[in-house]
């Protein structure tokens, strides 16, 4: 009996060495992908770097080029937190590959600011006390400046349209709202 209920232990190892085998095998296989050379134009400046071909634009700003302000939460393409501009459009960077944003030009947060000056869309939420936390804040920026360029005074239907994508979960979008209209009217 005892012999019996050893063997039994036997098989049930040697059954999860296999599985744990089967699940290590795509990991090693993931390992074996070559990176590739990458030339990203990023808050106008040129950047060659070396990266696996599936790593995404938003894990390489952050992790390859210290860019991160571009915050990353959901990961699916649901929040807005990694809104980046591609060739001036917002565009969530958590589901576009670096390597498919070669030759646009992407603005990060970090890209906004000039000289030392804040760009007129990150003064007025401070001004209107927009800022509420980090986290959110980047992305909702972002997508501000894209619509002012394309629509320089918006209705706030307009506004609250163009940011919808954008989540904020912790409290209302009023001051985020009243902030683009001010940077709107700045621009009178
Ligand atoms: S992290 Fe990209 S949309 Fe949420
Ligand atoms: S203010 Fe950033 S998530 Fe609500």
């Amino acid at each position: 009996m005892r012999k019996l209920v050893r063997n039994k232990r036997a098989v049930k190892q040697s059954t999860k060495k296999a599985a744990n085998r089967a699940v290590k095998q795509p990991m090693e296989q993931a390992m074996r992908v070559e990176k590739r050379k990458v030339l990203l134009h990023v808050n106008r400046e040129e950047h060659e770097l070396l990266i696996y071909p599936h790593r995404t634009l938003a894990e390489v700003l952050r992790n390859e080029l210290q860019l991160t302000g571009t915050k990353q939460s959901c990961s699916e393409g649901a929040c807005g937190t990694c809104t980046i501009l591609l060739d001036g459009i917002p565009v969530r960077s958590c589901l576009l590959l670096a390597a498919d944003a070669e030759g646009k030009e992407i603005t990060t947060i970090e890209g906004l600011a000039q000289n030392g000056k804040l760009h007129p869309i990150q003064e007025a939420f401070v001004d209107h006390y927009a800022i509420q936390c980090g986290f959110c804040t980047p992305g909702m920026i972002l997508t501000a400046k894209a619509l002012l360029d394309k629509n320089p005074h918006p209705t706030e239907e307009e506004i609250r349209n163009a940011i919808s994508g954008n989540i904020c979960r912790c409290t209302g979008y009023a001051k985020i709202v009243e902030a683009i209209k001010a940077a709107s009217e700045m621009a009178r």
